[in-house]
């Protein structure tokens, strides 16, 4: 078992560099399948996700080479099988896009349910209903999701609801269908214009992705391309919440601030200061923090993975807070763990009260999922005293470096790792 140790207290300053996204390059990563050819990924982020994704790349047959450390060459041209097996799916919720990327290149696909964070119910209704206007069939049976059409046909999609899943899968499977697919009520994150944007490099014709009407022009074939992954905007935003609940002052390198904007402005009226530059944004912390309502929304909103972090912060700030999550059923489980750093938050459903309390105290606590780890994280670098963080394998899905990214800030924390044998002795 591996732990976080982190002993609070520690203005961070100085600069960190974002690594790509991982929600952009869990999904360019399958859908390079649907070329004919080779394809070159750079700015892949050496994450735990990224590892599961390769494992099923290769399961499949296909070849996958580094050719730095976040540099990939993936060459789909001895794919054997459409089968992504429970063992590997479980851990991941974007194993799902594997339906979209082998729908679109061999025409069936058989996936396990997908794992990923607890947040609530997480249904597939909305991508098996774009895969079925698509012309395929599709059956949920023995925990396994089956997709199969002779052939895929371009149709007019309208999504119930606004979802990013189903948008990024729907629109993989309909690059190769025949004539026009019309996705409306599309989500328009910046992974989904990340994601057009590596297909069309590949020879596909998508217009309007980013907007809530994407058209796709099914294409006979897909060439290779050589691509670089935009930067990862929710470790963006962490890092620039982690400055301003320490009172320091961090230069975020490798940035798009256009995606960051919905956490700027929010970091703004907590009272926080950031400057925005052509790639980069810094954020200087150390005045008063006072109390802010936040709302998740789709983008350009709030972002609902940057949740945890920023009521987090608003623990610190003065004054009483609201935080609604609308996009997920339950996405406040971490609270509990705040509390135990001396927290004051009131959950009732999707609506959490945080009352200011200044200052958080060091705890034994758990991360309970990826983005709620991020928040215990921070917790522990403004806390007094020593937080330990259990269950750290959730943040490694979708952090590359946290612990020396933020040591190279000046943060006093350690990974540790406590061997099975210690660990079956004190039981
Ligand atoms: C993606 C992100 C995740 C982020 C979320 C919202 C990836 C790999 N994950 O997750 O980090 O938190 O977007 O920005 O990119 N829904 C349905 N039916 C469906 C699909 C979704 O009802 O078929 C609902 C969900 O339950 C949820 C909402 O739609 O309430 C949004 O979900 P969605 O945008 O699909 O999230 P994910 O793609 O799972």
């Amino acid at each position: 078992m591996e732990k976080y140790i982190i002993k609070g207290g520690n203005r961070l300053h100085g600069e960190v560099t974002i690594s790509g996204a991982k929600n952009a390059a869990v999904a360019i990563l399958p859908a390079a399948l649907l070329s004919d050819e080779p394809c070159i990924i750079e700015n892949v982020p050496n994450i735990s996700d990224i590892d599961i994704t390769i494992k099923i790349l290769l399961s499949l047959g296909a070849e996958v080479k580094m050719l730095d450390k976040s540099t990939l060459r993936i060459d789909p041209r001895r794919i054997r099988t459409p089968v992504v097996e429970y063992d590997l799916a479980k851990n991941m919720r974007a194993s799902y896009y594997f339906l979209g990327a082998l729908l679109g290149k061999v025409g069936r696909a058989r996936v396990s349910m997908p794992g990923g964070c607890d947040l609530g119910a997480r249904p597939v209704d909305q991508h098996l209903k774009g895969f079925n206007s698509l012309g395929a069939e599709c059956a949920v049976d023995h925990g396994m999701i089956h997709v199969q059409a002779d052939r895929l046909v371009g149709a007019h999609i309208y999504f119930d609801v606004v979802t990013v899943g189903a948008t990024i899968n729907v629109m993989m499977a309909a690059v190769k269908a025949d004539g026009l697919t019309v996705i409306e009520n599309a989500a328009k994150e910046p992974h989904i214009v990340d994601l057009a944007n590596f297909l069309n490099s590949m020879g596909a014709d998508i217009m309007g992705a980013g907007t809530d009407v994407i058209k796709i022009r099914g294409v006979k074939a897909l060439h290779g391309a050589h691509y670089s992954i935009i930067p990862d905007q929710i470790e963006a935003g962490t890092f620039m919440v982690a400055a301003a609940a320490t009172g320091g002052d961090i230069l975020v390198r490798n940035v798009i601030p256009k995606h960051l904007e919905s956490i700027t402005v929010k970091l703004q009226k907590i009272g926080a200061y950031v400057e925005e530059f052509d790639d980069s944004i810094r954020v200087t912390g150390g005045g008063p923090l006072v109390k802010a309502n936040v709302k998740t929304m789709p983008h350009p909103g709030f972002p609902t993975d940057m949740q945890p972090q920023i009521t987090t912060l608003l623990t610190l700030a003065e004054g009483t807070s609201i935080v609604t999550e609308s996009i997920f059923d339950n996405r406040f489980k971490y609270v509990d763990e705040l509390r135990r750093m001396g927290a004051d938050i009131s959950v009732d459903g999707r609506v959490a009260v945080v009352e200011g309390v200044g200052r958080l105290m060091g705890a034994p606590v758990k991360a309970t999922d990826l983005r709620a780890g991020a928040a215990l994280v921070i917790a522990g670098l403004a806390a007094s005293g020593i937080t330990e963080i259990e269950e750290i394998h959730h943040i490694e899905r979708g952090y590359e470096d946290m612990e020396k990214k933020l040591r190279a800030l000046g943060a006093d924390m350690k990974k540790i790792s406590i061997p099975e044998s210690v660990l079956a002795q004190a039981l």
